[in-house]
C-alpha cells in the first residue's frame, strides 16, 4: 500500500512556547514535516508562501494570539488548506468564523491537544448524571505569562460539565504562577467526602505531539469541524 504523503506544516506562532516545541518534535515525526515558520519576529510570512502555491499536503498549524488567530484562519481558507489551532482566549466572533470556515476547509480548534484531556472529557460525559449529585467546581493553574483566564481548557471542561449534568456550576477558579504547564482539576464535593480528578501536563511536548498528530490526521480530510477526540480515536 502506498504510504500517505507527509503533512507539510505551516506553523504560525513558531517563536512562541508551543511553536518552539512543535519545531523541536516535528523532526522525529514520520507523518509530518515543517514547511514554513511564521512569526512576528519575521522568519517568513503569508505573502511569501502565497507566491509558491500550490503547496501539496500543506496544513496551517496556529499557536499564536487571539489578535492573530483570525488572520491565520482567513489565510487557510483563502489557500484552501486544512487548519489546526490551539490558540485560546477566542471570542464568540472567532468561533463563528471557525464555523463558517469549516464549510470550505477541514479544521480542528482545540483548547487542549493532549490525549489525557480527551479522556477527562469522555469521563465527564459518561458520568454526568452521577456527578450531578455533588457540588462541582473546576480549578486550573498555569504559568504567570499566560494571557487568558480562565484557560481555554477550563472553559471546555465547564461547558461539557454543564451539558452532561444539565446544571449550572460556579465559574472555574484560575491560579497563575511560576512555570506551570497546565493543571486542570475537577472538584466533586459531597457533605462527607470529596473526590478530585486532576490532569497535569508534565511538559509542552504533549501539546506539540497532539498538534502534529492532528495535522497529519487532517491532511486530505473533507471540509468540516473535527475534534481532537476524532484524532485520538482513529
Ligand atoms: N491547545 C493547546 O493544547 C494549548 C497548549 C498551550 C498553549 N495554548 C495556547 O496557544 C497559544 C500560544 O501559546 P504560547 O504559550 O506558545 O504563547 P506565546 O509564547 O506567547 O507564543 C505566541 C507566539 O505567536 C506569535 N505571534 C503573535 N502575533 C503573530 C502574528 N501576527 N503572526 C505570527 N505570529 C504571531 C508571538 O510573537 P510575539 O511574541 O512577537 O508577539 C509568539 O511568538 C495561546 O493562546 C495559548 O493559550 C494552547
Amino acid at each position: 500500500m502506498k504510504a500517505k504523503a507527509k503533512a507539510q506544516i505551516i506553523l504560525v506562532g513558531s517563536a512562541g512556547r508551543v511553536g518552539q516545541e512543535i519545531t523541536k518534535h516535528i523532526e522525529s515525526s514520520a507523518a509530518a514535516e515543517l514547511y514554513a515558520s511564521i512569526d512576528h519576529k519575521g522568519r517568513g510570512d503569508f505573502v511569501a508562501i502565497d507566491r509558491v502555491r500550490p503547496i501539496k499536503n500543506a496544513v496551517v498549524v496556529d499557536f499564536s494570539t487571539t489578535a492573530n488567530f483570525r488572520e491565520s484562519l482567513a489565510w487557510a481558507v483563502k489557500m484552501k488548506l486544512p487548519f489546526i489551532s490551539g490558540t485560546t482566549g477566542l471570542s464568540a466572533k472567532d468561533f463563528a468564523a471557525l464555523g463558517t470556515a469549516a464549510k470550505t476547509v477541514p479544521l480542528i480548534w482545540s483548547s487542549n491537544m493532549s490525549p489525557g484531556i480527551c479522556l477527562f472529557l469522555d469521563f465527564i460525559e459518561n458520568f454526568g448524571k452521577r456527578l450531578a449529585e455533588y457540588d462541582l467546581l473546576i480549578e486550573e493553574a498555569h504559568h504567570k505569562r499566560k494571557k487568558d483566564a480562565p484557560s481555554g481548557t477550563a472553559k471546555t471542561l465547564q461547558s461539557v460539565l454543564v451539558r452532561s449534568t444539565k446544571k449550572k456550576w460556579p465559574e472555574p477558579i484560575s491560579i497563575r504562577g511560576g512555570g506551570i504547564f497546565g493543571v486542570h482539576k475537577l472538584w466533586v464535593m459531597g457533605e462527607e467526602e470529596t473526590i478530585t480528578f486532576e490532569h497535569t501536563a508534565l511538559n509542552r511536548k504533549v501539546f506539540a505531539r497532539g498538534a502534529i498528530a492532528a495535522a497529519a490526521w487532517i491532511n486530505k480530510k473533507k471540509p468540516g469541524l473535527y475534534a481532537m477526540r476524532d484524532v485520538f480515536r482513529s
